[in-house]
C-alpha cells in the first residue's frame, strides 16, 4: 500500500475533552507527557533563541519544558479545560502564552515560530493537510516541525490505538514532504509501552534568501569600480554582495501573564 494513503488522524472524530472527564485526562497527560516533552526538546534542539508552538498542548508539559530552556513557547489547544489546567500549574512568565485553537487554524502570525511540534496529538487532528499547511505558514524559513506519536500495533483498539503504526508514521512523513518540508525523517525510539515514532522536517529557506546565480554572474562581469559604486554590500567592505539570511522576524511580541 502507498504510505501516503494511510490515515494518520484515525481519532479525528474524538468528541474532545471537557468536564470532569476532561480534568481527569488533563491530570493523566500531566503525568504521562514528560517523556515526550524531553524527547521533543532533544530532537528539535530547543534553545533560548527558539520560539516554540505546541499544537494540542494539553496541560502544557512540553510548553513549560521549552520555556525552562529559555525559549518562548505558545501552547494551543481546542479544549478549554486543558488550557485551564495548563495555566493553573504554570508560574507567571513572559516566555509562555496559551491560546484556544486548533491545528487547522493556528492563532499565530505567519513566520513567527522556529519550532512547531505536536505531541500525541496528530492522530486527533481533523484535517492533516490543513494542519501541515498551518505549521508551514507559522514557521520561519529554516524552522523545524516535529510530531511524536506512541507506537501502536496493527489492528490495535481502544486506548492502545491512540498512536501510529510504522506505516502511519511514514505516511505522515510523506504528507510533510507534500506540504513543503525538507529533510523529513522518521525514527522509532524506546521500547515496549513507552516506544514512540517521531517525524521531523525542516521548512526550507525561501528562494529570495539564496544567491541567484544569474545575479552573481552579472556582478562578476562588471568592473570592480561599478560594483563598488552600486553595491552597498561591496562598498561597505564588510558584507558579502550575496544577500544574507535575514534576521528571523521578531516573534511573540505579545507577552502574557500566563504562569510558568
Ligand atoms: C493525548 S492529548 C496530548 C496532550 C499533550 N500534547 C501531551 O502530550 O501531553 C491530545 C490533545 O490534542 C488536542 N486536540 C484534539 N484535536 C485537536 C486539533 N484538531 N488541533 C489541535 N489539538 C487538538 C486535545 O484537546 C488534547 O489536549
Amino acid at each position: 500500500m502507498n504510505t501516503s494513503q494511510v490515515t494518520v488522524n484515525h481519532h479525528a472524530d474524538h468528541p474532545g475533552f471537557a468536564g470532569a472527564a476532561g480534568l481527569l485526562c488533563a491530570a493523566v497527560f500531566l503525568a504521562m507527557g514528560r517523556a515526550n516533552a524531553r524527547l521533543a526538546l532533544d530532537i528539535a534542539s530547543v534553545s533560548a533563541t527558539d520560539r516554540v508552538v505546541d499544537i494540542g498542548c494539553g496541560p502544557g508539559v512540553a510548553v513549560r519544558a521549552a520555556a525552562r530552556r529559555g525559549a518562548r513557547a505558545t501552547g494551543i489547544d481546542p479544549a478549554s479545560v486543558m488550557l485551564r489546567v495548563a495555566r493553573a500549574v504554570t508560574r507567571t512568565s513572559d516566555r509562555v502564552d496559551w491560546f484556544e485553537g486548533t491545528a487547522e487554524s493556528l492563532p499565530v502570525p505567519t513566520g513567527e515560530a522556529t519550532v512547531v511540534w505536536s505531541l500525541a496529538t496528530v492522530h486527533h487532528w481533523k484535517d492533516v493537510t490543513k494542519g501541515l499547511a498551518e505549521a508551514h505558514r507559522v514557521l520561519a524559513p529554516g524552522g523545524r516541525v516535529l510530531a511524536i506519536e506512541r507506537q501502536a500495533a496493527d489492528g490495535a483498539t481502544g486506548l492502545a490505538s491512540h498512536g501510529w503504526t510504522r506505516q502511519q508514521a511514514e505516511s505522515f512523513a510523506a504528507q510533510c514532504r507534500t506540504a513543503g518540508f525538507d529533510d523529513v525523517r522518521v525514527e522509532g525510539r524506546g521500547a515496549g509501552r513507552g516506544a514512540v515514532w517521531w517525524v521531523h522536517g525542516v521548512k526550507p529557506w525561501g528562494k529570495s534568501y539564496r544567491a541567484e546565480p544569474s545575479i552573481v554572474v552579472l556582478m562578476t562581469a562588471m568592473p570592480a569600480s561599478i560594483i563598488a559604486s552600486t553595491s552597498p554590500a561591496a562598498s561597505s567592505g564588510s558584507r558579502s554582495a550575496v544577500q544574507e539570511k535575514p534576521e528571523l522576524p521578531s516573534l511573540f511580541a505579545t507577552t502574557c501573564a500566563a504562569p510558568l
